[in-house]
């Protein structure tokens, strides 16, 4: 093609999820931390109100959810903005803040979206490598912001590691750096209850985003949102475009709201027997993993690839890292208990540790 495209973007591979081009459907998807379950029929009567109002031939309108996600998040409404996934949340925040050439410092590996989008732009990543026990480089992580830094980047818990960041950590930045954004984001803060919310209230450079792809199984419809000081809000919010997020995702994420028990249960049953299940059964019989506190963790075993393919030849889809220091890993994504069994069971087969008439 003899068009020039921008440098930073001609040197960019696109950013592909793993087992593109698969059918998906006809595995058990523990790849990409989505909600193992579909939406809850309980939901089924907002899509069918959707449908009937007529809504989606109109351009969307939020006056409705944004005070229902204000008292769910705990904040004002002048505190929020809906993204279209926190994948687009990421984005504005990014696009606000860095222009070529400006540091955004993050501990690596990270969710790939953050460097992604910082590459789009040509701002420079300061990643620091997480601790060799994956545990959050919290001493070189201060030291890694200089003046070149533009933005700082802390992934609570972060995806694919599983580390939590310090609460400490996120006060001491906040504190030491007040005219510096600092973008937490919290996108499985319903799985581990973490959040620093509280801390906006004395710090109004604290940008936290969050998503319902999660603990509230929409994943497909795409609707994240950011919290923020009212003035930050008001800047971010001449990034986003009018009409980003669509009307279908914000019906159904009202429900969700309505009917929190839903989710709730879906998470407690992840939480309190899926992963339980998973780490006693890896404990039991030896397999390395990473204690992470939200519905995924990183596994290491014997043989990562071959590992990888025999699920996937059983029906079970696992993401492989490619981060060079995770390269024996896979990542997890946990469920509720039967498929966590279903797992396990093909796993430890795999890894002939246990026999068959155990787990029939
Ligand atoms: C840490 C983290 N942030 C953000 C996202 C993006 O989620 P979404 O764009 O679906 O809201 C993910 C998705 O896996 C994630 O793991």
């Amino acid at each position: 093609m003899n068009i020039r495209v921008r440098p930073n973007i001609h040197a960019l591979t696109a950013y592909a999820p793993p087992w593109t081009g698969l059918d998906r459907t006809r595995y058990l998807r523990l790849d990409l931390n989505e909600n193992t379950r579909a939406l809850p029929p309980e939901i089924r009567p907002a899509l069918e109100r959707f449908w009937e109002s007529g809504a989606a031939s109109r351009y969307p309108e939020y006056l409705e959810f944004l005070p229902k996600l204000a008292a769910y998040v705990g904040v004002d409404e002048n505190q929020l903005i809906l993204t279209n996934g926190s994948d687009q949340g990421i984005e504005i925040v990014l696009r606000a803040f860095l222009d070529p050439g400006d540091g955004m410092v993050v501990a690596q590996p990270e969710f790939p979206i953050f460097s992604h989008a910082a590459k789009i732009i040509g701002a420079q990543v300061q990643g620091v490598p997480f601790n060799a026990d994956l545990s959050f480089p919290s001493d070189s992580f201060l030291e890694a912001i200089n003046a070149n830094t533009r933005l700082v980047v802390l992934i609570n818990p972060n995806n694919p590691t599983g580390s939590t960041v310090p609460m400490e950590i996120i006060q001491t930045v906040l504190a030491r750096h007040p005219n510096l954004p600092i973008l937490v984001d919290e996108a499985y803060f319903e799985f581990t209850g973490i959040t620093c919310l509280e801390l906006l209230r004395n710090h109004s450079n604290l940008i936290v985003i969050r998503t319902f792809s999660k603990a509230f199984a929409m994943a497909g419809l795409r609707l994240g949102y950011v919290i923020a000081h009212p003035e930050m809000i008001g800047e971010l919010n001449k990034v986003r475009g009018p009409f980003d997020v669509n009307a279908c995702a914000v019906a159904v994420a009202s429900a969700q709201l309505d009917l929190l028990h839903l989710s709730q249960g879906y998470v407690r049953e992840v939480m309190t027997q899926g992963k339980p299940f998973v780490e006693n059964a890896f404990r039991e019989h030896g397999v390395q993993f990473f204690p992470a506190s939200a519905n995924f963790m990183l596994v290491q075993p014997l043989d990562r690839d071959q590992a990888v393919a025999a699920m996937k030849e059983q029906g079970i889809l696992v993401r492989p890292m490619v981060a060079p220091s995770l390269l024996k890993t896979f990542r997890l994504t946990l469920g509720p208990l039967e498929e966590m069994e279903k797992f396990i069971t093909k796993f430890l087969l795999y890894t002939n540790k246990l026999k068959e008439r155990v787990y029939p």
